[in-house]
């Protein structure tokens, strides 16, 4: 089968398909015939040696694919050849991650795709939504508390203002003047001004400052000051800065979720429903995964680049 493959840490131009044998299912586990992985900055990461596992080389990166069920390993049930499943997968596992034309995948890693939802939109979803699950499990906030989102025009954003507007919760999201449109069609109750001075911003929307803050953007202790005393925080990488003001910040780490078949399946009933919008950019053959990289390091890609096999 072809993998996207990384033989040695660097740039783009060390992402090369590769020829591997055709994985089993081991017990508890199918094999999908993948239709599409995504590409994510956590692949970045992993390709350039950030994420460095303890394992021989070759590396196969990607957290998130959809596709079909191939074959069933002993023991599983509830589940048949041809079905249509997304799944969560960790790639630092011994049998790597999710850009390979036939995954394993335990069956509590995994969903079925609603009917109407493209197998390449439904590859966008798993790592991303439960990401922003894992978020708000963590915060826990109620009905009508207040969430400011950063990097609200991202994956993580996007589905953080869908799903917290179906909490309940008053979203206050981030935009560039170019994704307004894009983030009021999401959902969000109001939108600010992304940069620098975004705190600022949604303390002019909620002047005591908001219960809760997700930051997908990944800004850090700039953003505290949104934060009302006491509030919380949800980190999506390593927080930079010190906490104040009984602020509380969460380290989100959605490895925790990754067999959390009951919150995945909550995500494609959501996407089935219309809660959760999918948003694919660009797909490419997996012999330009470099080219995916690329594109994903410059910037301003919206919605998810995918890998199509
Ligand atoms: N801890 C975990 O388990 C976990 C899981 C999933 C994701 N993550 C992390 O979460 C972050 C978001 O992931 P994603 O997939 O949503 O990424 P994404 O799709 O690239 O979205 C990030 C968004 O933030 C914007 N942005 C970047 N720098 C900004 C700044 N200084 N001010 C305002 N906006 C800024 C980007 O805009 P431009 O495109 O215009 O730059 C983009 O809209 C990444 O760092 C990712 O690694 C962590």
């Amino acid at each position: 089968m072809k993998a996207v493959t990384i033989a040695r840490f660097g740039g783009p131009e060390v992402l090369e398909v590769r020829e591997l044998p055709k994985p089993e299912p081991g017990p508890g586990e199918v094999l999908v015939r993948v239709a599409a992985a995504t590409v994510n900055p956590t692949d970045l990461s992993l390709r350039s040696g950030l994420r460095r596992p303890d394992l021989p080389p070759p590396y196969i990166p990607g957290m998130e694919l959809a596709g079909v069920v191939d074959q069933l390993g002993p023991g599983v049930a509830g589940l048949r050849t041809g079905d249509r499943v997304m799944a969560i997968v960790v790639p630092t596992r011994p049998e790597g991650g999710a850009q390979a034309e036939y995954v394993r995948v335990s069956v509590d890693a995994l969903a079925e795709v609603p009917p109407g939802v493209t197998l390449e939109a439904a590859a966008t979803m798993p790592m991303n939504g439960l990401t922003v699950r894992r978020a708000f499990d963590l915060l826990a906030l109620p009905s009508g508390a207040t969430l400011a989102i950063t990097g609200a025009a991202g994956a993580v954003g996007g589905y953080a203002i869908e799903l917290g507007k179906a909490l309940g919760y008053r979203v206050i999201a981030d935009a560039a003047p170019k994704d307004e449109d894009l983030i009021r069609r999401l959902g969000a109750d109001d939108v600010v001004g992304r940069g620098d001075d975004v705190a600022l911003a949604i303390r002019d929307k909620v002047p005591a400052g908001v219960d809760a803050l997700l930051d997908a953007a990944v800004q850090g202790s700039i953003v505290l000051p949104a934060v009302r005393d006491g509030g919380q925080v949800a980190a999506v990488r390593l927080f930079q800065g010190e906490p104040e003001r009984g602020i509380r910040i969460h380290q989100v780490m959605v490895t925790e979720y990754a067999h959390n078949g009951t919150a995945l399946k909550e995500l494609a009933q959501e996407a089935g429903a219309g809660v959760l919008t999918p948003r694919v950019a660009e797909t490419f053959p997996p012999e330009e995964a470099g080219e995916a990289h690329h594109r994903l390091m410059a910037g301003g890609v919206r919605g998810r680049l995918l890998i199509v096999f």
